[in-house]
């Protein structure tokens, strides 16, 4: 007659709700982005994401300061160079912007650790992740000339400082270059954290804007993923395995949970979620005009994330969830 199962009995009380909880967010989860632009005490709002700022390598430093006293383990650093040109000059230079930067948060703070993005969109001067074709304007970068130059950034970022290099351009066979011009440089125990399934996304429209990345012309399609595809990531992250990644990172986050669950079923490596820019400003949009409460519904989204099959979250939120956490 009446249910013999009542599911609702393990939730009358806080306690019992703590006790039985399956997915726990914490604050060792978090890898916060961070952008580095040359100059002194500078700090640009980036108009598209309130909160988030372009900052000089000596706020930078301040700022990764904050972070490591709030608990967070890891930032993850992006550069936007003086200069630009075709050959992304400013990416594997020794005296590059996210070079600097690096030394500077491992001086400062040594037991931060410090990812750097290994890529060259906001190195070039047509905004894409590689070389083109001279005379190209559709943007189909040349995959192996470009692995060279990946190659040398990774390098010329782990000279600097960098503790775990994280390549996104989506290159066929980036993994391999990057480990081999690694162990070649003496590097053998510096990971990679691999963007392994990463998806030609509307998402990364205020990325661009904090990172000026925007391409002249042409799109990301010929490199990055296609939104509808999900087997072709299990078979982006197998080659990945296969060439030397240390980790695996899905991004977007929110609107490909069900590529994280299937990453995390498919590999024994640690998984990252990139809770990317365009998530970021829409909660953001919304919680300004009153519309959501911030608080709960950035911890939702962060602990969705990791019952999905996240170990690792790069969020622009870190800093907010891990006061909250506290
Ligand atoms: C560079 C890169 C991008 C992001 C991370 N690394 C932009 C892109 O691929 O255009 C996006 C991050 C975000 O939107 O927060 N390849
Ligand atoms: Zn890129």
């Amino acid at each position: 007659m009446f249910p013999i199962h009542r599911p609702r009995r393990l939730r009358t009380h806080p306690q019992l709700r703590r006790m039985v909880r399956e997915t726990v967010l914490t604050t060792s989860d978090f890898i916060y982005p961070l952008f580095a632009v040359p100059g002194e005490g500078i700090a640009n709002e980036v108009k598209s994401m309130p909160g988030v700022y372009q900052l000089s390598v000596d706020k930078i430093v301040e700022e990764a300061k904050e972070v490591y006293d709030l608990g967070i383990p890891a930032i993850i650093l992006f550069g936007i160079p003086a200069d630009k040109d075709v050959d992304a000059t400013g990416a594997w230079h020794d005296c590059g912007i996210v070079q600097k930067a690096a030394t500077a948060v491992k001086a400062a703070v040594p037991d931060l650790i410090v990812v750097v993005d290994t890529c060259l969109c906001e190195y070039t001067s047509h905004g894409h992740c590689g070389y083109l074709q001279v005379g190209d304007l559709t943007g189909r970068v040349l995959n192996d000339p470009t692995l060279e130059l990946l190659k040398k950034t990774a390098v010329s970022q782990v000279n600097a400082g960098a503790d775990i290099i994280a390549p996104s351009g989506m290159m066929d066979g980036f993994v391999q270059a990057i480990r081999q011009g690694l162990d070649e440089a003496g590097f053998q125990d510096t990971p990679i954290l691999s963007y392994a399934a990463k998806y030609a996304s509307a998402y990364y429209g205020p990325f661009r804007d904090a990172a000026d990345s925007t391409p002249q012309f042409g799109d990301r399609r010929t490199y990055q993923m296609d939104p509808g595809n999900s087997r072709e990531a299990i078979k982006e992250i197998e080659l990945d395995i296969a060439e030397g990644a240390d980790m695996l990172m899905v991004k977007p986050a929110l609107a490909y949970m069900d590529i994280i669950w299937r990453v995390k079923e498919a590999s024994n490596l640690p998984v990252a979620a990139y809770n990317v820019s365009g998530e970021y400003s829409m909660i953001k949009a919304a919680a300004l005009n009153g519309w959501v409460d911030e608080e709960r519904v950035v911890l939702e989204t962060l602990t969705g994330f990791k019952r999905a099959g996240a170990d690792l979250i790069l969020t622009y939120h870190a800093k907010d969830a891990a006061r909250w956490l506290k």
